[in-house]
């Protein structure tokens, strides 16, 4: 009996800590954000014209700008008390994003990334701030 307990409590130890350091190695390490194949395959419904380029620029400015900063290098006012870093959209990795999978992640969001289905109703404006997004450069 004594033997038993000692051994449920050596594996109640053991659950405990492998699950803390799981928590602790998730909790550090951000995880790729993979849009559902659904969007990443979607074509943009809306040309990138001058004029759309210039709705998402606004929408951008409104919605965006205070994490993301104006140029897109993440670095808007808000983003500093963040926990987690708000991306680079002049990098090379991102502007090869396929549009699909940007559209997704404003309309869905994660964590503090907010999700913009309520905010930007109409889907197309989300579609023109991709536009607008996919013209950031690196300087
Ligand atoms: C409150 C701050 C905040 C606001 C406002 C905000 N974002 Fe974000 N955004 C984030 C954070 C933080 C992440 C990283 C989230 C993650 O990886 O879990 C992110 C990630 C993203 C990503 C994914 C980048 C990638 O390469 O995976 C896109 C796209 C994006 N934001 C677009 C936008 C757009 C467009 C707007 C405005 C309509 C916006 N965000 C508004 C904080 C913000």
């Amino acid at each position: 009996m004594k033997n038993l307990s000692k051994k449920i409590i050596r594996i109640t130890a053991a659950v405990f800590m492998t699950s803390a350091l799981f928590m602790i190695v998730s909790a550090q390490t951000p995880t790729e954000w993979v849009a559902p194949a659904k969007f990443v395959s979607m074509k943009s419904p809306t040309a990138a014209s001058k004029e759309n380029i210039a709705s998402g620029k606004d929408l951008y400015a409104k919605h965006c700008k205070s994490c993301h900063g104006a140029t897109g290098l993440g670095d808007g006012a808000k983003a500093a008390t963040l926990d987690v870093p708000c991306g680079d959209f002049t990098a090379a990795k991102f502007q090869k994003e396929a549009d699909g999978s940007v559209f997704y992640k404003i309309t869905e969001g994660r964590g503090k990334m907010p999700s913009f289905k309520k905010t930007i109703t109409d889907d197309n404006e989300r579609w023109n701030i991709v536009h607008y997004m996919k013209t950031f450069k690196a300087k």
